[in-house]
């Protein structure tokens, strides 16, 4: 990434994973002033382009596109111009957002259709490229490519993200090309692990490819661990959240609840914040987007 000193504007090229833990400010080479710098705060500020983001753990059913779509809505409340794109066959990030798109991803990466044809408006501030069944048909063409078919993804979502603050990218259980080509094109990844099930194992095991990738996509990282499900009567609930928190303290966000709110939205084409503002998955996923902007005062 591109980080540029507030003092002498010098524009300094960086990768993030090679900055040790816990590092809150930097020295300019040029000026050799120290200036703020936080990799989990908000890197648009630091003149880097879109922040890129991939909800993504290989284990089904964890609360990845709830919180991709609910990530992504806050966002673009908070006033950030959001890309949501859904890279899933299911194409459930459309159906959530109460929207039946007709084309989306595939047709854009095949040039079958233009980013106007591809990208709609879902909210204020807020885009969908969507997936759905077509995802199937864009993984026979990676698969067929001799070589490259690893950045397809990322040769067509470079060319449109300049629009764009945030790219949220909301992915299928498994491990597939369509996870490869999303792993080489994000610098993030925020990884949903339910706390109803023992998903600790299928985090190490995600993690694990994730580090294969990253040997490629040198900017690649885990930048936050979000538990959800969580529900404090549940004892197992707490002990996994524990350990969560003892194994990635620098990345562990505060638990998204477990809230029937929550499951109830989207077959009403809503988000949390439109369908039941005041519930606590509204509450819990306000505070992952001030976590993820950094901006502590957010909807306060
Ligand atoms: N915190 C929560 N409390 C209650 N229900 C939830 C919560 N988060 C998600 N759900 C519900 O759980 C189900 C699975 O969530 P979701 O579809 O977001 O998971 P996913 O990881 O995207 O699944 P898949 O791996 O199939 O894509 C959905 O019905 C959703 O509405
Ligand atoms: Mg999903």
């Amino acid at each position: 990434m591109v980080i540029t000193c507030p003092h002498c504007h010098t524009d300094h090229n960086i990768q993030t994973n090679q900055i040790p833990e816990g590092v809150s400010k930097v020295r300019c080479k040029e000026c050799k002033k120290d200036f703020p710098f936080s990799p989990a705060t908000d890197k648009k500020q630091q003149n880097s382009g879109p922040r890129k983001i991939a909800v993504a753990l290989s284990k089904g059913g964890v609360g990845k596109t709830t919180t991709a779509v609910n990530l992504a809505a806050g966002l673009a409340m908070a006033g950030y111009k959001v890309l949501l794109v859904d890279t899933d066959t299911q194409g459930q990030s459309g159906f959530m957002l109460g929207l039946n798109p007709q084309a989306g991803l595939t047709e854009l990466v095949n040039k079958e259709l233009s980013a106007e044809e591809t990208i709609i408006k879902a909210r204020d501030n807020m885009w969908l490229l969507a997936g759905g069944k077509s995802i199937a048909g864009l993984k026979r063409v990676i698969d067929r490519k001799d070589y490259g078919g690893e950045v397809t993804l990322a040769e067509t979502l470079t060319r449109i993200e300049k629009n764009f603050d945030y790219i949220i990218v909301d992915t299928s259980p498994g491990w597939d090309p369509i996870i490869v080509n999303v792993l080489f094109y994000v610098t993030e990844v925020l990884t949903p692990v339910s706390l109803e099930v023992m998903t600790l194992q299928g985090l190490v095991e995600f993690l694990k490819s994730m580090s294969s990738i990253q040997k490629y996509n040198k900017d690649l990282s885990l930048g936050y661990i979000l538990p959800t499900f969580f529900d404090k009567r549940v004892k197992k609930s707490i002990g996994i959240l524990n350990k969560l928190e003892e194994l990635y303290a620098n990345n562990i966000c505060n638990p998204i609840r477990y809230n029937v709110r929550l499951s109830e939205a989207p077959a009403n084409g809503q988000t949390i914040y439109e369908f039941a503002p005041g519930c606590n998955g509204a509450h819990d996923y306000r505070d992952l987007v001030r976590k993820v902007t950094g901006k502590e005062k957010l909807f306060m």
